[in-house]
């Protein structure tokens, strides 16, 4: 039998089986990452609302650019679902580095009514978090972080702060003993490198987990764990730990991402930069306008047609995949005629998924509550934080999926 998984046998079945994909854009390598806006224009310009585009190893999916199509597509689990096996299989390469996207047992891959009850779980245990307590925690957290570089006048600011906050904030919320945290942090780090050490990390955290439901089982306490494992709708355990491991995991760098994404907006534009000391106001104005310009989860994936339909000016067969534009979405014309007029606080964006497996209301709030006590305790500790390279020079991660900075050198008054 051939093995369709090399490269030339890969190319010879795009052609026979989707000739749409011969020649289409890849969305990875360094063409993809100089000028990911520019690119999505010209696929705008040439296919409209959805064009054919490449993975890594040159594996098919279609690319939504429109807010409407984005919107008909998360909004019609009957038509495009997370469950359909993916037509392409057979292509895909045993060291395929995108092949997280292909299955974990999470909430997000679950659908109909067990997607329904575990969405409940989720959503009544982030509700219960107390808010006064949470913003405190948050202060706390951010303020012990801040300690360990304010002495040295200078900080790169993703991985000493805005990677930090999210874990430690969301471990204590979850219940996770605050002398564990560190491993935890060690852990997801791995796990988001998805290096060969991340299935060590990953069954170290389900471990971890399976801790504590025991733990909360016989002992329950105010914390989220304690709400998940006593809900009436609570999903087997198997299935428990894969959530509060979401919990942990699925936020962390979208929520650390936004902080670093408002953290340029506020020391690079001037529109901010005048408020900077004490614009509070201006704060939560950057994080709205940075859910727009540069929202944390620019790409979504792991959705699958269910049947074949027309979605744009293609006819999409049964189990093809698509990539979800957030970005891309953002930026359309129909919505945006204009790109240079504000959004203001228009909440109209796509920055948090939208339909059945939306980021839970909650779960927005808390990234919220995190991202914004982090940034004010920042600059109300280091108020003449600058940049310590010119802006040009920051560098963002080459990630399909995720808009973040690779690092944000600063400089500031030893404190
Ligand atoms: C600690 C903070 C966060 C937690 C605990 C969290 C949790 C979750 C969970 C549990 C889901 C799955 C929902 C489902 O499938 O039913 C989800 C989905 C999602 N979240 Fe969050 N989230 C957090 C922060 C954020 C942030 C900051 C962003 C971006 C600004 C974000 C964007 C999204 C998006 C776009 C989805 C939909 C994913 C998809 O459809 O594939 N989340 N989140």
């Amino acid at each position: 039998m051939t093995d369709l998984t090399t490269a030339p046998d890969r190319a010879a079945a795009l052609a026979s089986r989707y000739p749409a994909h011969v020649g289409a854009a890849r969305l990875y390598g360094e063409e993809y990452h100089r000028d990911t806006a520019g690119l999505y224009r010209a696929l705008r310009a040439r296919h409209g609302a959805v064009a054919p585009a490449l993975l890594e190893a040159d594996l098919p999916v279609w690319l939504v650019l429109s807010y409407r199509e984005m919107h008909y597509v998360l909004t019609r689990p009957e038509l495009f679902d997370r469950q359909t096996p993916w037509n392409a299989l057979d292509l895909v390469p045993a060291d395929w580095s995108q092949r997280w996207l292909l299955g974990t047992e999470s909430v997000m891959r679950s659908s109909g009514r067990e997607h329904e009850h575990r969405s409940t779980v989720l959503h009544d245990a982030l509700a219960g978090v107390d808010q006064l307590e949470l913003r405190s925690r948050c202060e706390r957290i951010a303020d012990a972080l801040i300690d360990e570089f304010a002495p040295d006048g200078r900080a790169e600011l993703m991985s000493q702060f805005a990677l930090q906050m999210p874990v430690r904030v969301v471990s204590w919320m979850l219940g996770i003993p605050l002398a564990e945290a560190p491993a935890v942090v060690r852990d997801l780090i791995v796990l988001m490198n998805y290096t060969g050490e991340a299935p060590a990390a990953y069954g170290r955290l389900l471990a971890r987990m399976h801790d504590l439901i025991r733990q909360r089982r016989e002992r329950p306490t105010f914390d989220v764990a304690s709400r998940m494992v006593h809900h009436s709708l609570a999903a087997p355990d198997d299935l428990l730990v894969e959530d509060m491991q979401y919990v942990v995991g699925g936020g962390q760098q979208p929520t650390a991402y936004w902080i670093g994404n408002t953290l340029r907006l506020l020391l690079t534009d001037t529109r901010f930069a005048m408020t900077l000391a004490g614009g509070r106001r201006s704060v939560g104005q950057a994080m709205g306008e940075v859910l727009w310009e540069e929202p944390p989860l620019a790409n979504l994936s792991a959705y699958w047609a269910a049947r074949s339909c027309q979605l744009g000016n293609h006819q999409v067969q049964a189990g093809d995949m698509l990539v979800l534009g957030i970005a891309a979405a953002h930026a359309d014309p129909h919505i945006r005629p204009d790109q240079t007029v504000s959004v203001g606080d228009n909440q109209a964006h796509l920055a948090f998924g939208h339909g059945p497996h939306r980021c839970p209301f909650p779960a927005q709030e808390l990234a919220e509550v995190i991202a914004e006590t982090g940034i004010e305790v920042l600059l109300d500790r280091l108020p003449d934080l600058r940049l310590a390279v010119p802006a040009p020079e920051l560098r963002w991660e080459e990630s399909l999926w995720m808009r973040g900075l690779a690092s944000l050198p600063v400089v500031f008054t030893p404190a």
